[in-house]
């Protein structure tokens, strides 16, 4: 692939891309045989999976570029090719066309999007990137995978509605652990650099039958996967990929191993240990799925390195993070006056009606609006064209919810009195013209 793709669009709950550039786990080597074909759907697009006669695995875009069949329904591996089940054209994991049975000759132009494909620890890894760039890393062999002291992954899938970026955080939200998931206490973490990845280091007391232990939980993020290290209790390493499905959808995995041969107590609180964990992610999914991501949240020192992993993850992005500092948010909280709510919902309906009231009450013949900053003014004009009244309203005062009190304000015989005698001279409606 060299061509940009899409990054996905940030949305009214995310403000930022859907997709991180980098490997991301696309099937798993288990279940896929040689001559296995699979119809996916990562990063917003339909793909195919087949494994060929030597054993690759490969991901091509799904639709057949002659007619557009779906290579992934049907479609079968012959020799390093998948066989398109529509008219038997045959695309090899580069996404050359190597065979059209009936044709004299293949259409130099045939050629499919093909995505670049690692397999490592179990995992078949395809690589995206926003601006369409090479693999620029690899991902790391899991020592623990081919030791015969850790156990075969067990696994646990989740189809998540949210954004890898904004459940990343989770790791690093330190206050969650207790509140969100009942924990004795509230870990601390730091961040630093450990062999040669950016890592946490939480440490906390789990809770054990036996009574509390010291624990620690170490994430680290490498290409392709996130890495956590459970120790206290029992030794456990949890790898948990997440691969965006499109826009709303994650399918994320946990795949867990544990040190076989531990004395029998440590591995029944291990069995423990992992359900704890299947617990606290369900109950974070509940969190995850009906969030939104503020730019500019209300953070207090004891809430953990929360920006810091902001920070860092954006470099993961292709798209543009630039909006994304505190204060710019469109969809964060945004600062109000003390007294009365600013009101962006004021529209053109609402300046009509208003124009409209202040013709009929102060008998004008045209009514002429400008706006500038945050007044907007009014200016009545008479038959001859010239301005009779002039009001000047904060914006702040133009509320639609409201406007039906403002009206009656400017009814009142008092102030009408005194918008007349004021003649073309500003009048000013402002917050404290109600008090
Ligand atoms: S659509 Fe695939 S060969 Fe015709
Ligand atoms: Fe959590």
């Amino acid at each position: 692939m060299s061509q940009a793709l899409d990054p996905g669009l940030p949305n009214a709950r995310f403000p930022f891309p859907a997709y991180p550039n980098g490997w991301a786990r696309v099937g798993l080597s288990e279940e896929l045989a040689i001559g296995a074909v699979a119809p996916i759907r990562f990063f917003g697009r339909d793909l195919v999976l087949f494994r060929t006669a030597t054993g690759r695995a490969r991901v091509l875009d799904a639709h057949c570029r002659h007619l557009g069949a779906h290579l992934g329904i049907g479609g079968s591996v012959v020799g390093e090719s998948i066989r398109c089940p529509f008219h038997a054209w045959c695309w090899d994991g580069d996404g050359f066309c190597t065979e059209i049975p009936y044709a004299k000759r293949t259409p130099p132009s045939a050629r499919m999007g093909s995505w670049p494909v690692c397999e490592r620890n179990g995992f078949i890894f395809l690589y995206f990137h926003g601006e369409g760039s090479a693999p620029a890393d690899e991902v790391p062999e899991i020592a623990e995978y081919s030791d015969p002291d850790w156990s075969p992954f067990v696994r646990l899938r989740w189809k998540i509605r949210s954004r890898s970026y904004d459940m990343g955080e989770n790791a690093v939200d330190d206050v969650h652990f207790r509140y969100l998931h009942g924990a004795a206490s509230m870990p601390t973490t730091r961040s630093g650099d450990v062999r040669g990845s950016r890592s946490n280091l939480s440490k906390m007391k789990l809770d054990t039958p036996q009574g509390q232990v010291d624990g620690s939980i170490e994430s680290t993020n490498v290409p392709g996967m996130g890495l956590v290290y459970v120790r206290g209790i029992c030794d456990t390493l949890i790898v948990i990929t997440g691969t965006p499905i499109d826009g709303d959808y994650v399918d994320q995995m946990f795949s867990y191993t544990q040190k076989i041969g531990q004395d029998p107590v440590r591995a029944r609180l291990g069995k423990a240990l992992l359900r704890d964990l299947e617990k606290q992610m369900n109950e974070d999914i509940v969190m995850f799925e009906h969030k939104r991501y503020f730019t500019n949240p209300l953070l207090v020192p004891e809430d953990g390195p929360i920006a810091d992993y902001r920070r860092r993850a954006r470099s993961q992005y292709a798209g543009d993070f630039s909006k994304l500092d505190a204060g710019t948010n469109p969809s964060g909280p945004q600062p109000v006056p003390a007294s009365r709510p600013r009101c962006d919902a004021f529209g053109e309906r609402d300046f009509a009606e208003l124009a409209s009231f202040l013709r009929s009450a102060f008998r004008a013949r045209r009514v002429e609006r400008s706006e500038v900053d945050d007044r907007v003014e009014f200016r009545l004009l008479d038959r001859e064209g010239d301005v009779e009244h002039t009001l000047v309203f904060d914006r702040a005062v133009l509320d639609r919810s409201e406007l039906a009190d403002l009206r009656g304000y400017l009814a009142r015989p008092m102030v009408k009195k005194r918008i007349r005698s004021a003649g073309a001279a500003p009048f000013r409606v402002a917050n404290d013209s109600f008090a």
